[in-house]
């Protein structure tokens, strides 16, 4: 259990070998797609972090029964999952609490879209404050009733077993918008499909066809004729990139680092940051498993060494492929070069409004940082000091300051470090071993 605040140290250098948690995003596409298929699944590199458990939570509630098979140190939960086929959900006796999880709540609203009864979906206090309209808009257009509180969580979902196919443009580049629709889509009479103004991660997709389903992806519309059924699977999901991205910035950032991250997710659509971090400067050598990976998803090797660190400037194109690892992107140019970010409005809306704490907690620590409306430019102008810093209850926000800290002069004590453990709950064990 990781305590509420975390006192980081400054650091010489970084080495040793990391094996990063079950990606996030594909546990909980994994633990969706078992619950709607038919028969049993094996689950094993099943994300240990929280809001992997809030999806798994969620699906108790609606009748599927799952079991923990095994929990490794090294290699994650092992989960087998009973599927209830199509529309085999059964309607919640209580209120199904997605914790802190985005994705837990907007994918599963596409599932219980296709529903014929009543579920209430809510979340902590930082999903209450989210955006929902994004996955309201198209369901309500699919034939599903849903209420929410000014298009915030909760949200009290009607479906239906009669849900019309939609051609759908969402407003915002989002995966779980994406996913979504074409959940919903899968239960849908006829052909549903997306078109994204920019790409985004294909791990719905990707897993769709794991199961047995035919997607087609032309461009950047995806669509899924409804009524496919799903059979159950043996899977294993890779190491989450995202996670790893934090181990890659601090062996970039620390003269004499050297990191090797093994059986880590390297699939195109998640490995925009690979291409970032080389441009700021690190020294990354990346090779594919022999095997090539599982299910459709790429996995790989990765081995991160310091280099000398340029700024560069993200163009907005850019964001959604990198939209989880801005936090520590941002931590790297505070111990050299620079980053400029615009185009990045959605970190306003994510876990907490990511470039306003981002921009308090570096200044605390005595950054040079600048926000933007959309985005925020750091500047390596000074060594940072150290000092307090809150992380918001933002994994992600708690887990970049630690990076940052391991270059500053002095402790960091970083406030709502706990909240790691959405993602990546050995994160600071992890950072500890990796101290040389
Ligand atoms: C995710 C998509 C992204 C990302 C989130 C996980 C997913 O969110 O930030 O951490 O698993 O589909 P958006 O879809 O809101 O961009």
């Amino acid at each position: 259990m990781v305590s509420d605040v975390v006192t980081v140290h400054p650091v010489a250098r970084v080495r040793g070998r990391v094996r990063p948690p079950g990606d996030k995003s594909i546990s909980h596409r994994y633990a969706l797609l078992a619950a709607i298929a038919e028969g049993t699944s094996s689950i094993s590199g099943y994300s240990t972090g929280g809001d992997c458990g809030s999806t798994l939570r969620c699906l108790r509630g609606l009748g599927v029964s799952i079991e923990e098979v095994g929990r490794h140190p090294e290699t994650g939960l092992e989960i087998r999952i009973e599927g209830r086929g199509l529309r085999g959900l059964r309607p919640p006796d209580a209120v199904l609490d997605a914790g802190n999880s985005g994705s837990t709540i907007r994918m599963l609203a596409g599932i219980l879209a296709a529903h014929p009864f009543r579920a209430t979906l809510t979340g902590d206090e930082s999903l209450r404050r989210r955006p929902m309209r994004r996955v309201v808009v198209p369901l309500e257009r699919m034939g599903a009733r849903i209420s929410s509180e000014d298009g915030r969580p909760p949200l009290t979902i009607e479906g239906t077993s009669r849900l019309a196919a939609i051609e759908f443009e969402p407003d915002v580049p989002s995966a779980q918008v994406k996913s979504a629709v074409l959940l919903a889509g899968l239960h849908a009479d006829g052909v549903t499909r997306v078109r994204e103004p920019l790409a985004t991660r294909d791990h719905t997709e990707r897993a769709l066809r794991a199961f047995g389903a035919s997607v087609s992806c032309v461009d950047r519309m995806v669509g899924v004729q409804g009524g496919q059924r799903l059979q159950g699977q043996t899977l294993t999901v890779p190491g989450d990139l995202s996670s790893a991205a934090f181990w890659l910035v601090a062996g970039a950032a620390l003269p004499g680092s050297e990191v090797t991250i093994e059986g880590v997710g390297l699939n195109p659509t998640r490995a925009a940051i690979l291409g970032v971090l080389a441009r700021m400067g690190a020294r990354i050598e990346s090779s594919a498993a022999p095997d090539g990976g599982s299910a459709g998803e790429p996995t790989g090797t990765l081995v991160v060494r310091h280099g000398t660190l340029t700024p560069i400037e993200l163009a907005p194109e850019e964001v959604p492929g990198v939209i989880d690892e801005l936090p520590v992107l941002a931590a790297l140019a505070t111990h050299g070069g620079a980053l400029g970010v615009t185009g990045a409005q959605e970190l306003r809306v994510k876990e907490s409004d990511r470039i306003a704490a981002l921009a308090e907690g570096f200044r605390r620590m005595g950054a040079d940082i600048d926000e933007r409306p959309d985005g925020f430019h750091v500047r390596a102008s000074r060594r940072l000091r150290g000092g307090e810093v809150d992380a918001h209850h933002d994994h992600r926000l708690a887990m970049a300051f630690a990076i940052a800290a391991l270059g500053a002069s002095g402790p960091t004590a970083i406030h709502g470090a706990d909240a790691a453990a959405v993602s990546y709950p050995e994160f600071f064990a992890v950072l500890e071993s990796l101290r040389a």
